[in-house]
C-alpha cells in the first residue's frame, strides 16, 4: 500500500499523459516544440511536487544541486553548436544514469542503517537496487567515453587491445555475480563494488565502437539510462519515474534499432564488429586521383537551365551553416521554375533528424523535405543532383563493395541523375572514411570550398544570369 497522498498520484498521473502526449509531438516537425514544452513542463511539475508533501530534508543542499544542474544544463543547451549535439546528449544522458545509480546506492545504505533492514525488504526491491546500480553505472562510464570520442578527447577510431573481450566477458560475469548476491544478503560493500564493476563494464563496452558509429551506441546507452531511471522508480516508489523511465528506455531502444537499420547494421555488429578484428572505420586517406571541378558561375549555369533538381544535404552543410544560403538559392531556382526538393537520407549528418531540423531552422518548407524511400526513384530523371556537405551518403560503395564500412546501408540513388555536383572543401572522405566512386565519375562535377561560401557565390551567379 502507497502512502503517497491522492492529489500527489492524480499530478503523477497528468505528468505521465504529458510525457507521452510530448513523445507524440516530437514525433513530427509541426508538433515538435509544442513536445518538447509539454515534456519540460511535465518534468518540472513531477520536480516540485515531492516539496509540497514530503517532509524533506537537506532541502539547502538539494536546492544548490538543483541550481547547478539548471544554470550547467541552460549555459550549456544554449551555447552548443548543431554539430556538438550528440555530445551533449552524451553528457547529459551519462550524468542521469550515474545520478540514478548513486540514488540506489544511497536507498541502500538506508535500507541497511534500520537494524534488521535487509531482511524487511522484499527480494526485488532489491533486485531492482542491483539493477539501477549496475545499468547506471554502465550507462555513465560509456556516455563519458562517447562524449571524449565524438569531442575528440581521444581517438575516434575503435580501440581493441589482446584480452578485451576476456575482460569484457568476466565483468559482466562480476557484474551478474554482485547483482545476485546484494538480491539474496544487501550488503553496502556488495553495492559498491557493483558500481564499480559497471563503470568498467561501461567502458570496455564503447571502447571498440568506432566514430561514426557512436551516435548509435549513445542512443543505447539513452535507454539503457531509461531502465535505470525506471527501476529507481520502483525502488523509491515513484510512478513518475517508472513511467519516464519506461518511455526512455522504450523510446531508446527502437531509436536505436532504426538507426542501426537506416546505416545496413545489426546492433551487435556495431558494438562487437571491432572485436572480431575488421575496423568499423575506413582509412581516411584523401585521393589524389584526377576529378573534374568547376567555379560557381558554370554550376549556376547547370542549375538555372535544369528542369528538375535534387539537393542533397549532409553534415558539410551543417559545418558550413550554409543553411539558410541554401534555402535562398532554392527559392531563387524555384522563381524560375525550375523543379527541386531536398533529398533527406535518415543517417545524414550526426544525429537522428539532424537535416530536417537544420533546414526547418532556415524556413525550409516541410513539402520540400523528401524522405529517401520518397525520392530514390525521381533521381533517374533529375538534371542536377547538388550534394552540399554529404558524401557517405551517396557512395556507391554501399551497393558495390561488399567489406566496405558502408556496405549494406541504403543510400540515395544521386549516382542515377544525369549530372552531379559536390560541394567540399577537399577530397577527404565522408565519416566512415572510404573513397567515393562517384566523385571520378564522368559527368561529376567538384565545386571545392566551404559551403557557405561556396554557396553564396552560386546564388551571386544565378541571380546574374
Ligand atoms: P559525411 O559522409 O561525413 O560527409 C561529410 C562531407 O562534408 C565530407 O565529405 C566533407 O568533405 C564535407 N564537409 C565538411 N565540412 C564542410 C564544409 N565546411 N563545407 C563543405 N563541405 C564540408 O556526411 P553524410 O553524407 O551526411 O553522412 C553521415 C555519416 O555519419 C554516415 O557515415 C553515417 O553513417 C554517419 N552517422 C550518422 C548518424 C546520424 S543519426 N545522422 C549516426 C551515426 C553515424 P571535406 O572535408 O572535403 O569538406
Amino acid at each position: 500500500m502507497s502512502a503517497t497522498p491522492v492529489w500527489v498520484q492524480l499530478v503523477y498521473l497528468a505528468c505521465a499523459v504529458c510525457f507521452i502526449l510530448a513523445l507524440k509531438g516530437l514525433s513530427g516537425p509541426r508538433t515538435a516544440r509544442t513536445g518538447n514544452l509539454v515534456g519540460a513542463g511535465a518534468a518540472v511539475v513531477a520536480c516540485v511536487v515531492p516539496f509540497l508533501y514530503l517532509d524533506l530534508r537537506h532541502v539547502p543542499l538539494i536546492l544548490g544541486a538543483v541550481l547547478i544542474g539548471s544554470v550547467g544544463g541552460v549555459v550549456g543547451a544554449r551555447r552548443v553548436q548543431m554539430t556538438q549535439m550528440p555530445q551533449m546528449v552524451a553528457l547529459f544522458n551519462g550524468v542521469g544514469g550515474g545520478a540514478a545509480a548513486l540514488v540506489a546506492l544511497l536507498e541502500l545504505h538506508e535500507i541497511l542503517a534500520v537494524p534488521g533492514g535487509g531482511d524487511l525488504v522484499e527480494w526485488f526491491v532489491l533486485l531492482a537496487t542491483a539493477f539501477t546500480v549496475f545499468v547506471g553505472s554502465v550507462s555513465f562510464a560509456g556516455s563519458v567515453v562517447t562524449f571524449a570520442k565524438l569531442q575528440e578527447l581521444m581517438t575516434s577510431a575503435p580501440v581493441v587491445f589482446p584480452g578485451l573481450a576476456l575482460a569484457f566477458g568476466v565483468s559482466l560475469v562480476a557484474g551478474v555475480g554482485l547483482a545476485t548476491q546484494l538480491t539474496i544478503s544487501p550488503l553496502l560493500w556488495v553495492g559498491i563494488v557493483l558500481a564499480l564493476v559497471g563503470l568498467v563494464f561501461g567502458t570496455l563496452l564503447v571502447l571498440p565502437v568506432g566514430g561514426a558509429d557512436v551516435p548509435i551506441v549513445i542512443s543505447l546507452l539513452n535507454a539503457f539510462t531509461g531502465l535505470t531511471v525506471a527501476a529507481g522508480g520502483y525502488v523509491l516508489d515513484n510512478v513518475v519515474l517508472l513511467v519516464a523511465g519506461t518511455l526512455v528506455g522504450a523510446s531508446g531502444t527502437f531509436l536505436t534499432l532504426l538507426m542501426a537499420r537506416a546505416m545496413g547494421r545489426s546492433v551487435a555488429n556495431i558494438l562487437f564488429g571491432a572485436l572480431k578484428g575488421g575496423s568499423t572505420l575506413g582509412s581516411g586517406v584523401a585521393s589524389d586521383r584526377p576529378v573534374r571541378s568547376a567555379g560557381p558561375e558554370d554550376v549556376a549555369i547547370m542549375l538555372a537551365y535544369a528542369e528538375r533538381v535534387i539537393i542533397v544535404p549532409g553534415y558539410g552543410l551543417a559545418v558550413a551553416q550554409a543553411q539558410h544560403t541554401l534555402r535562398e538559392l532554392v527559392d531563387v531556382l524555384a522563381g524560375r521554375g525550375v523543379e527541386i526538393d531536398y533529398a533527406i537520407h535518415p543517417v545524414a549528418g550526426r544525429m537522428p533528424g539532424h537535416m530536417n531540423v537544420l533546414l526547418a531552422e532556415a524556413q525550409v518548407p516541410y513539402e520540400q523535405l523528401k524522405e529517401m524511400d520518397e525520392i530514390n526513384g525521381d533521381f533517374k530523371d533529375a538534371d542536377v543532383v547538388l550534394v552540399v556537405g554529404a558524401n557517405d551518403v551517396v557512395n556507391p560503395a554501399a551497393k558495390t563493395t561488399p567489406g566496405a564500412p558502408i556496405y549494406g546501408m541504403p543510400i540515395l540513388n544521386a549516382d542515377e541523375a544525369r549530372q552531379v555536383v559536390f560541394m567540399k572543401r577537399s577530397m577527404r572522405p565522408g565519416f566512415a572514411g572510404i573513397e567515393n566512386e562517384l566523385l571520378f565519375e564522368d559527368n561529376t562535377t567538384l565545386l571545392f570550398g566551404d559551403a557557405k561560401d561556396s554557396m553564396s557565390k552560386l546564388l551571386n551567379a544565378v541571380k546574374a544570369l
